[in-house]
């Protein structure tokens, strides 16, 4: 999906024109894959434009910043408000996708130079449709086990979300459209089911709702935070446990969350279909609570919404 240019991206601490922000080739980010980034949406609601859970993202930027020692120089609300800047500057009040991304930048070549190559920061936002397709969110998706394991817990932290992960994330969800299939799913290096290639992995069976704890080598979603909450919410039972891939073949209802694919259920895996193969009711039911929150509709009782208020397009020069 090409990325619909916006006019300004904040960059270093101030907006810039959207085709200014580049990065020198010999960033080292580039050549190591040593960034850390986020995926937020903005929803259009009724009271305007919002964004999901943006501290917590936020806050994850920090931890995943954290673990990999890279030193930031702003403070998690000047990054927050860094996001509602690129929002309003870009007049996006029907929402968007907001790409927050934190990178070691040019200075030494070298995995472990000398000096700490400067930290660059970079926040833009655009319009986007739905990750999956536009059917998906309705009728499922298609996925397959990937023949691609998902990275150890003891090779790379799968609770940062760097860039160097993605590579992992590249090779199952490419393989898996090569098979003519919309996702592939990674097991853990203990063979057990682990998540997509960009999305945690709920499962439903005997209306238990399960999902691959976090030791099996996932990224600490925030949409799965927020489907286990809603569902705790309702009184249903949520296990986070170790989840043989068989049990893919015998759930009653399976689904991927993730804030680009938001609540995508899974209607067939490896050719066998997932309960009936239609769109399971607690699914349903979830995505429905999900997307009455996100947009407002709903009582936003966890306080997850920040409004951004958004006048007219291209109010800011710079
Ligand atoms: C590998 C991976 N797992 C899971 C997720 C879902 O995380 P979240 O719900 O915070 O977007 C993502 C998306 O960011 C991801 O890239």
């Amino acid at each position: 999906m090409p990325i619909p240019a916006t006019q300004f991206i904040w960059f270093n601490g101030k907006l810039v024109p959207w085709e200014k922000a580049t990065v020198h080739v010999l960033a080292h980010a580039l050549h190591y894959g040593s960034s850390v980034f986020e995926g937020v949406r903005a929803y259009e609601t009724p009271k305007g434009v919002a964004i999901f859970r943006l501290r917590d993202h936020t806050r994850r930027l920090f931890d995943s910043a954290k673990i990999y020692r890279i030193p930031l120089a702003y403070s998690p609300e000047q990054l927050n408000e860094a996001c509602r800047q690129v929002i309003a500057a870009n007049g996006l009040s029907r929402g968007a996708y907001i790409r927050p991304v934190v990178f070691r930048g040019y200075g030494e070549i070298g995995v472990t130079p000398k000096y700490e190559p400067p930290t660059e920061v970079a926040i833009a936002a655009w319009e986007w449709g739905k990750y999956l397709g536009a059917e998906a969110e309705e009728l499922g998706v298609d996925a397959c086990i990937s023949s691609w394991q998902r990275v150890a817990p003891n090779t790379l932290p799968a609770l940062a979300k760097a860039g160097g992960n993605y590579l992992s994330s590249q090779l199952i969800g490419a393989e898996a459209r090569r098979l003519g299939f919309a996702e592939g799913i990674g097991l853990a290096a203990d063979g057990t089911l682990s998540e997509g290639s960009g999305e945690n992995l709920f499962l439903v069976k005997d209306g238990v709702l399960l999902t691959p704890a976090l030791a099996h080598s996932v990224l600490g979603g925030l949409t799965r935070d927020t489907v286990i909450r809603l569902a705790r919410e309702r009184g249903l039972e949520v296990r986070e446990c170790a989840l043989p891939r068989e049990l893919l073949y015998l759930a009653d209802e399976a689904f991927f969350t993730g804030t680009a694919a938001e609540i995508t259920p899974i209607r067939s895996v490896d050719k066998i279909s997932v309960g009936k193969g239609v769109t399971g009711p607690i699914t349903r039911s979830i995505q429905k609570e999900f997307f009455g929150i996100v947009r407002g509709e709903r009582p936003d009782h966890f306080n997850w919404l920040t409004p951004v208020p958004v006048k007219s397009k291209q109010t800011v020069s710079v």
